[in-house]
């Protein structure tokens, strides 16, 4: 167990990656191949889709003897019974986002859940650590999906909540691989999540329309939406998604009904709605099976640390 730390422990891994949740996306499918390879699967309830996720929860069970987690996108899942729903499937591991920390974390905790809450900034951090939150997913602005109209990249964000919190923390935002699990450690977290590595992986259930746009993207092919209303979101850069760019209006109104969003996700039509993905779009070039990305990721990252200490060894003449 090379990876030993706090997440490996409050998870029940091998190896500190967590799969990102997703709407639609974050399903037994996806989820069940990620904590088969040591990782930890999450399964989503952002969909609103409650009876599907229990399903899927069911699912899991068949698939998978590993540990696995749910998240709970508050924006997205305003029933208060949704605590009793993850304690009733008897979910262990719990993370929050889109919303309140306070809400949450007292009610699933007292069930005996361990909770971590996605945070943007250093005062979502502050305010969740007083929540009572075991860990922190903390996401840079680069990552995909709906964000802080006030983003910012995980290079500044993650090392100076790490300064200021003694609490577990989770990289998110331009996670793919080894090295940038390592810069993440180097730069205070014990773990990290891969959002948009996971929508172009083989097992993940999206039309491969969207795989290979992801493939395709440069590192400069997302697009910020909606940074004077808010939410965020951070998307493929598509001929819709550019025009929203310049918008002046709420593009929350353009995400797309429930038909749209699945004649995206499922049927591959690019411009239904809004293709959530991050700017590591740019660094991902082939659609891979999720056990080889995260058994590479663990290798590399452990080799290069090991590099780097040997590399640049310890010398008592650099600092007093
Ligand atoms: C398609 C998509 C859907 C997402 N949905 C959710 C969600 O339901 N809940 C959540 O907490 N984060 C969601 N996110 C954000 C991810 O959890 C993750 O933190 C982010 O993708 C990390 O950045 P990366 O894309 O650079 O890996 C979503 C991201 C994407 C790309």
């Amino acid at each position: 167990m090379p990876f030993r730390n706090r997440v490996t422990e409050l998870l029940g891994v091998e190896i500190p990656i967590v799969q990102a949740p997703m709407g639609w996306i974050a399903r037994a499918q996806l989820a069940s191949a990620v904590s088969n390879a040591g990782a930890l699967g999450i399964i989503e309830t952002s969909s609103g889709e409650l009876d599907a996720v229990k399903g899927e929860i069911r699912k899991m069970r068949d698939l998978t003897d590993k540990p696995f987690g749910v998240n709970i996108a508050q924006a997205f899942v305003r029933d208060p019974g949704i605590v009793d729903f993850v304690v009733g499937e008897g979910v262990k591991f719990v993370t929050t986002s889109a919303g309140s920390p306070t809400k949450y974390t007292k009610p699933l905790k007292e069930a005996g859940l361990t909770v971590f809450h996605v945070v943007p900034s250093l005062a979502g951090a502050l305010k969740a650590i007083d929540a009572g939150v075991d860990g922190l997913v903390v996401e840079g602005g680069e990552g995909g999906g709906f964000k802080n109209p006030r983003d910012v990249a995980t290079m500044v964000l993650l090392p100076l909540v790490a300064s200021k919190v003694s609490v577990p923390i989770i990289a998110a935002g331009g996670m793919l691989d080894g090295p940038t699990m390592a810069a993440a450690f180097a730069l205070g977290a014990e773990g990290i999540q891969m959002g948009t590595r996971m929508v172009s992986a083989l097992e993940s259930p999206v039309h491969e329309n969207w795989k290979q746009a992801i493939v395709r993207a440069a590192e400069t092919d997302t697009v910020f939406l909606n940074r004077s209303h808010g939410p965020g979101l951070r998307a493929l850069r598509t001929a819709r998604s550019e025009q929203l760019e310049q918008a002046t209006h709420n593009v929350m109104s353009e995400f797309g009904d429930r038909a749209n969003v699945l004649k995206l996700y499922f049927g591959g039509d690019l411009e239904a709605a809004i293709a959530l993905s991050g700017q590591v779009a740019g660094r991902i070039d082939a659609v891979r099976p999720v056990a080889e990305v995260i058994r590479e990721t663990a290798a590399d990252c452990l080799a290069l640390l090991a590099q780097l200490a040997a590399r640049y060894p310890r010398s008592e003449a650099v600092r007093p």
